[in-house]
């Protein structure tokens, strides 16, 4: 069937006929406006209806032959990637290290994939062109950077991390997901499943935060969400694939700056930064990419033990290993090559399938090969690789993928994808303080003010196809919900008299769009001193004042907390901010969300994470001495501990219950805790396991989270919560790298958050 669809295809795709396809998917019947030789949204030519069976791809065997059939040439154009001025496409120049030199046309007739098409007219018009000029007809592949949402822009991804709900976060990749592909979009470059420890560092906001576990449930399940489960991938076209990025350790840049160096020990990067590539892994992600960064002096581009021994070896993935932008290039500029021949077979050695945007494969791959430093089966591999992606996608079947025929260039997000926004921002909201002043009633008159107070650029970097005008602000999603709210423009008066009939001000606090994301590193993670002295003056007012406060890292708030009577930490929380904060403001939904990263009292402690290793010199805040490991100026405690996040009311734990003190390998251990919501509002509280060791073989954390439970509860009402402990959970990561649990004494704490807990101390044996 398969055969006759494909020979049908191409017969068509001569005829220059336009036709929808078909496809028997899992939703039944369903109209594709698809072609092959060129879409006719007009319907101004003849459409031909042809049945094709979804599901169907090549055989392993025929993908092998097709790179049989290939030259040198055609695979090296399928091992590159371009932006889509490369193919003639957007009259712009081409600049810096793309703009000087010229690229021989085979490679661009067989080229592999191509970055950052602007929508699906583009998309189509590429695809044509691209498959009317290559020999054996291979479809191109697009790729993009869907952080957060396509149109429809979700809480940015550290705000996503802030939910602990895997469930939710793998709901919302696929809508985004699903936007992307019907633009035309294939191929995601997230999840970002970097461990972040230093809020100065930009590209914070794209993880999902400091702790191991959590980042791996988050990146697990943005490919899920991506992808579908095994095997969907190909047979429904909402589902992308996923290229888990950046491998591995860019988070751990020093000072906080954008491609810095980085360096730590094989032991750190198997126990803290790897979990979460291994579990996007595990959930079946197509593509990694190496981070800009080094691992034991090498670029992790040209890194044979990273891309090898670790990656094909120990964590068994077989799909494609895209460079970052320009990496192989890279590789000159720090004289680790001296040539793109140098480079490529550098990069391609060490075990790198694609290089994306640094034109080195097409200016060097083949000498290299030629010169006998690069055998012509690793660049076979590499190929099969991507021909395996493309077909993992259907794309031989249908190079137009579920391109959908709508009018505008993508439609405005949905009433179903916004709801999604909304309730994704409710949940990524963390309350940091409540005076008893939150929730507010409706009746309310609320003065609204502060620099982001009326702003729709809270989005958040990395928005993508997101427009700022389909974005709530604030302001606006308290005037849908609130009857008496007014805007105060900045500056404002302080005269408590201008105030007398309101009973609450709301401050929209914060850092610009574009102070974090990719090159946009702080040195002071402070508020603004404009916005301090602002909240400074509100005081004298006599109101109490909510501060809402949007960030795409952590920041150190010691200077403004104490005027405030309310605390909301927004992150970028997306399209629908405004109304996802209203209804946190008017109670219609509960904060539920958590820290998923320390919050600093001065920038100055940075990096600061919960789970640091236990320490020779241990500090103690209440009572300070010398030669500790402590600062003079500031106590060690962070201004709010991860996993921090309060709700409205009140939840008390009961005594933690144990089912048996003995852990065995095929016991596992239950810890039972009942919650009470003593308080007349609806309230959250997420119920946090941590575990710490005893005695070790090396210097371990305090504590790590292992598990957590988030419970929402009515006035009055209990629920007993259940937290498993299994000998997998007390694993930890020897100095031979074998990760396996001691026997002996362990505790358990469970609790709020890193700092606030009971304890149990159990035994494995
Ligand atoms: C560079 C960034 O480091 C990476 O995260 C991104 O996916 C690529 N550019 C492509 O835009």
């Amino acid at each position: 069937m398969k055969t006759y669809t494909f020979l049908l295809q191409l017969f068509l795709h001569y005829a220059n006929m336009s036709f929808v396809s078909v496809s028997i998917q899992r939703f039944g019947f369903c109209c594709l406006p698809i072609n092959w030789a060129g879409l006719d949204f007009e319907g101004k030519s003849k459409r031909f209806y042809i049945l094709l069976q979804g599901g169907d791809c090549l055989e392993k065997r025929e993908l092998q032959s097709l790179v049989d059939k290939m030259s040198l040439k055609e695979k090296i154009g399928q091992l590159t990637q371009f932006t889509p001025q490369y193919l003639g496409r957007e009259d712009g120049e081409l600049t810096g290290i793309m703009g000087d030199f010229a690229v021989d046309q085979v490679y661009l007739d067989s080229l592999g994939s191509v970055l950052n098409a602007t929508d699906r007219n583009e998309v189509i018009a590429m695809q044509r062109e691209h498959l009317k000029k290559d020999r054996l007809k291979i479809p191109l592949v697009f790729m993009r950077d869907i952080i957060h949402g396509y149109r429809t822009t979700f809480p940015i991804p550290l705000g996503l991390g802030a939910t602990f709900d895997p469930q939710l976060v793998e709901e919302v990749s696929h809508v985004a997901g699903t936007e992307s592909a019907r633009e035309g979009i294939q191929v995601t470059f997230s999840p970002m499943a970097d461990l972040c420890r230093d809020a100065r560092w930009g590209r914070v906001m794209e993880g999902t935060g400091e702790d191991p576990v959590l980042n791996a449930q988050m990146a697990a399940a943005m490919v899920r969400g991506y992808q579908g489960a095994p095997g969907e991938l190909v047979k429904d076209p909402t589902r992308i694939a996923a290229c888990v990025k950046h491998y591995a350790g860019y988070g751990a840049v020093l000072a906080g700056r954008d491609y810095n160096n980085v360096d730590f020990s094989r032991l750190s990067l198997y126990q803290d930064y790897l979990p979460a590539f291994q579990a996007a892994i595990e959930a079946g992600a197509k593509l990694i990419m190496p981070a800009f960064t080094l691992f034991e002096g090498l670029p992790a581009t040209a890194s044979e033990y990273l891309l090898k021994k670790v990656l094909r070896e120990y964590l068994k993935f077989d799909g494609v290993a895209i460079s970052d932008w320009g990496s192989v290039g890279k590789l000159l500029t720090m004289h680790i090559a001296d040539s793109q021949e140098r480079a490529s077979e550098l990069a391609l050695n060490a075990g790198l399938d694609m290089d994306m945007m640094a034109g080195a494969f097409v200016r060097g791959l083949s000498d290299a090969v030629a010169a006998k430093k690069v055998a012509v089966e690793d660049v076979d591999r590499a190929v099969l690789r991507m021909l395996n992606l493309k077909n993992d996608l259907g794309l031989f079947e249908n190079p137009y993928r579920f391109i959908d025929a709508h009018e505008t260039l993508p439609p405005a997000p949905s009433s179903e994808s916004r709801r999604y926004a909304r309730v994704a921002a409710e949940k990524s909201v963390v309350l940091l303080k409540d005076k008893n002043v939150l929730p507010i009633s409706v009746k309310s008159h609320i003065a609204v003010t502060g620099p982001l107070a009326a702003s729709q650029r809270i989005l958040g970097a990395w928005s993508s196809y997101g427009k700022h005008d389909d974005a709530v602000s604030l302001y606006a999603g308290l005037k849908n919900q609130f009857e008496n709210v007014s805007l105060i423009p900045d500056p404002i008066s302080s005269d408590p008299a201008d105030y007398a009939n309101f009973d609450v001000i709301i401050v929209g606090l914060g850092e610009r769009e574009d102070d974090s994301g990719e090159s946009a590193c702080k040195t002071r993670i402070e508020l603004p001193e404009d916005q301090v002295a602002l909240i400074r003056r509100l005081q004298h007012t006599g109101k109490p004042i909510i501060g809402v406060i949007f960030a795409g890292r952590p920041l150190a708030l010691t200077n403004v907390v104490p005027y405030l009577d309310g605390l909301l930490y927004a992150w970028f929380p997306g399209t629908e901010g405004g109304n996802a904060l209203a209804n946190l403001i008017s109670g219609k939904a509960v904060p539920e969300g958590h820290l998923p990263m320390t919050f600093p009292r001065t920038t100055g402690q940075v990096p600061i994470y919960y789970n640091e290793p236990r320490n020779g010199s241990p500090a103690d805040d209440q009572h300070p001495t010398k030669f500790t490991s402590r600062y003079v100026d500031c106590q060690n405690s962070p201004l709010y501990p991860f996993g921090y996040g309060l709700s409205y009311g009140h939840i008390e734990y009961g005594k933690l219950q144990v089912n048996q003190p003995v852990l065995t390998d095929d016991q596992p251990i239950q810890i039972t805790v009942a919650v009470t919501n003593d308080s007349d509002y609806r309230s959250s509280t997420l119920v946090q396991c941590y575990v710490g060791s005893t005695i070790t073989s090396v210097v371990r954390p305090v504590s790590e989270l292992k598990s957590w439970v988030k419970v929402v509860l009515e006035p009055n009402q209990t629920d007993q919560v259940t937290l498993t402990i299994s000998v997998d959970d007390l694993a930890y990561v020897h100095s031979n790298l074998e990760r396996f649990a001691d026997k002996g004494d362990f505790i358990v704490r469970i609790g709020e958050n890193a700092e606030e807990y009971q304890e149990l101390t159990l035994a494995y044996q």
